[in-house]
């Protein structure tokens, strides 16, 4: 196996803004602080460095108040980028604004353009072998049906599947650990979406770190859930720590601050 899901020469990833108060939130746990959500992006993008990457770190756009999550702008393929069209109204300019730098990079990119059409890239999570896309209150049928259309003659097969009610992305419920392992929450490990992978659980009471990524040799975890923590050291994975209080007021985690590829040209 090629470990293409988790093996990658490059990453993007955007400067927090002032605006960042405003960022959405399903619930109101108080302000972000700029300073230390500027701290933490900081030693997030040095550990994805400490693995050889390349890493782009755009300037902050005060105009969208959750423009750190980048990964919600686009899906990045070992073929071809796809910009998304997120489905948060807020967020929809977002997507054209990480468009020039993709193009910077990819030797082809597309976009989801149907006036009907939403996605999110927090509900996509990139396998080995597929791409599993979780419906959500931010992607719709039309968009995955899009999504299909684009990335099938690239060789990727568009798997359907659907994010918990109440969670706000797919992926804030699970990440790759490696070519045939998921870190998940039970409840959406319970609905049955990751037959034929080995899962691993998060903690009970500890569902906020089920969105981590595998970059390279690495797994990047929020900070503060030392039981799942012991538990991914057990298996093998070589675990850095990332606090993440800040941006766990607007909903964000791991997989949400950068996106991550290997140019195709
Ligand atoms: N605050 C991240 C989002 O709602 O998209």
């Amino acid at each position: 196996m090629s470990a293409r899901s988790y093996r990658f020469t490059h990453a993007i990833t955007r400067r927090p803004a002032g605006s960042i108060v405003q960022g959405l939130r399903a619930v109101d746990t108080g302000a972000p602080s700029l300073a230390l959500m500027s701290q933490h992006h900081a030693d997030y993008v040095a550990v994805l460095r400490s693995t050889g990457a390349s890493v782009v770190e755009l300037d902050a756009l005060e105009a969208y108040p959750d423009s750190v999550f980048v990964e919600d702008t686009a899906l990045c393929l070992p073929e071809g980028a796809v910009v998304m069209r997120p489905g948060a109204p807020s967020r929809l300019g977002e997507a054209g604004e990480m468009a020039p730098h993709l193009r910077a990079l990819y030797g082809e990119v597309t976009m989801v353009t149907g006036s009907g059409s939403f996605i999110e890239g927090g509900d996509i999570l990139t396998t080995e072998t597929e791409v599993l896309v979780g419906r959500s209150a931010r992607t719709n049928t039309a968009g995955i049906a899009e999504l299909r259309g684009l990335v099938t003659p690239w060789g990727h097969k568009v798997r359907e599947v659907f994010t918990p009610p109440g969670v706000l992305h797919f992926k804030t419920d699970c990440s790759l650990l490696d070519e045939e392992t998921i870190l998940s929450t039970a409840r959406l490990d319970a609905s049955g979406c990751f037959e034929g992978y080995r899962v691993i659980h998060t903690a009970a009471g500890e569902e906020a770190c089920a969105n981590s990524i595998r970059f390279n040799d690495l797994v990047l975890m929020p900070a503060g859930f030392a039981r799942t923590r012991d538990v991914l050291v057990k298996a093998g994975y070589a675990v850095r720590e990332i606090g993440n209080s800040e941006c766990a007021k607007l909903d964000g985690g791991m997989s949400c601050l950068s996106l991550r590829f290997t140019p195709s040209s």
